[in-house]
């Protein structure tokens, strides 16, 4: 089986390497042709741990090749993974563009049977559309299948290759066996393969993230009301989270959620809903929530020092929307920055993975250093955003040593309050009293 991957970033670089990883013939394309002549040399456009090595080694093996030409996949595959992106129009609807201009090419330039499978999150009723499309463009059967990813950035590698569970809309036994063969070939246990029909598929996925988006909003509000009434957060998520039907994962209080998909994906649900007379105010109250609290920690630093932050320099430990990746789209972070620089501070900051896309976003608004320790010279606070092992366990005397003012405010509950007064520091966190 010949395999196409057309979009090659977080989902499609991916999907594609761990394909070729098990043996299959892997050809990956993307309109970014900057891209792809970086791919082609190795170089990796992203970084997800383990990924490069994948990447290489099947090239490598030459089982594993990138195009910008994806007429020559659509000519080429047998199987075609849609994973363009799907960003957010001015409405919060999903906009489905890049799959519906990849199922023209598809259709236009396909010379026999394919199945065309979606990785990329789609409004339900997607499936039709790209049927239609392709149908009204070639004489040859296409079926359209909706597989909808959930691997999350920063472990997106072992989370493909050992899935919870995989889904597989698909509405004909063909398509049904040929993806169950492809997923069967790597995963161990292949009764977490479920199959459903197309709409249900394309809803699995706004249904998850609208979960988690949910605990994640639910938990920081639960975070702010102990924080008023002296209770610790932390045995309060224990005490809950060890309940089976509420578990521990993502229940742990922050800056709240970010990265490419959760807001997106929250407004393009709400969008659905009222477009059907739904009403969606729990997932309205829920995105609303992550607003307010992704400026908690730029309201912790003016309750510390004031709304004038004209003479302070503010250090950032983490940019990213979370560790492991250096993904800044929708971070916190960008709010907390955008806050301080409003408020006059000067913004210094590091981050593992980041860098490289905070000096694009910022310029030379904020100063970036490589060392974690180079951003505290002459900081008035730490705030620390995303919970980078190299952040858990600092040289806390060198830190103090580095700083103006000894003030750490902590978004990510990383340090022991009462530990870190005792060596002379003031503490804030999202899970600690005032
Ligand atoms: N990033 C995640 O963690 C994640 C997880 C699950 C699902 N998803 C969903 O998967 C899809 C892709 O997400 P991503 O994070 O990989 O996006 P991304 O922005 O990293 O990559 C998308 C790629 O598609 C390419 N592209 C856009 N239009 C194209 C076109 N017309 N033809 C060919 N290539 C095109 C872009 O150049 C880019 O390289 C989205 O629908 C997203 O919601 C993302």
């Amino acid at each position: 089986m010949r395999i196409g991957v057309i979009g090659t970033g977080y989902v499609g670089l991916v999907t594609g390497a761990c394909f070729a990883e098990i043996g299959q013939s892997v050809l990956c394309g993307d309109v970014d042709q900057t891209k792809i002549s970086q791919l082609k040399l190795g170089v990796m456009p992203i970084y997800e741990p383990g990924l490069a090595e994948l990447v290489r080694g099947n090239m490598d093996a030459e089982r594993l090749d990138f195009t910008s030409d994806l007429a020559e996949i659509a000519r080429t595959a047998d199987v075609i993974f849609i994973a363009v992106g799907t960003p957010q129009n001015r409405d919060g609807s999903a906009d489905i563009s890049n799959i519906l201009e990849v199922s023209r090419i598809i259709g236009k330039e396909m010379k026999g049977e394919k199945i065309v499978v979606t990785k990329s999150t789609v409004p339900v009723g997607t499936s039709e559309k790209i049927r239609d499309t392709i149908e009204s463009l070639s004489e040859f059967k296409v079926h359209v299948c909706s597989n909808p990813e959930f691997l999350r950035e920063g472990s997106a590698v072992s989370d493909f290759t050992n899935p919870d569970r995989v889904i597989l809309g698909v509405d004909n036994k063909y398509a049904e066996s040929c993806l169950k063969d492809l997923y069967g070939s790597f995963m161990k246990n292949t009764e977490v393969i479920l199959v459903m029909d197309l709409a249900s598929a394309e809803m699995t996925k706004y249904a998850a993230n609208a979960m988690l988006a949910t605990r994640i909003s639910f938990i920081n509000s639960i975070a702010a009301f102990c924080k008023k009434k002296n209770a610790d957060i932390q045995m309060v998520r224990k005490g809950i989270g060890s309940d089976h039907r509420i578990g521990l994962d993502y229940l742990n209080p922050g800056v709240g959620y970010g990265g490419s998909c959760f807001s997106k994906d929250m407004k393009a649900l709400i969008k659905m809903m009222s477009d059907l007379d739904l009403n969606p105010s729990i997932l309205l109250a829920v995105e609303e929530l992550n607003e307010d609290q992704k400026t908690i920690l730029f309201h912790e630093v003016i309750g510390r020092f004031g709304n004038d932050l004209t003479d302070k320099k503010i250090a950032i430990w983490g940019l990213s929307f979370k560790p492991d990746t250096g993904d800044m789209r929708e971070a916190p972070s960008l709010a907390t920055i955008e806050a301080l620089l409003a408020h006059g501070a000067s913004v210094s900051a590091h981050d593992p993975r980041a860098i490289k896309e905070a000096k694009q976003r910022f310029g030379t608004r904020i100063s970036l250093c490589e060392d974690q320790y180079e951003v505290l010279n002459d900081a008035s606070a730490l705030v620390v955003h995303t919970e980078w092992d190299c952040y858990r366990h600092p040289d806390f005397e060198k830190v103090k040593s580095k700083m103006r003012e000894a003030v750490v405010i902590d978004g990510r509950n990383l340090y022991n309050s009462n530990w870190l007064v005792s060596q002379g520091f003031e503490y804030y966190s999202v899970a600690t009293s005032d």
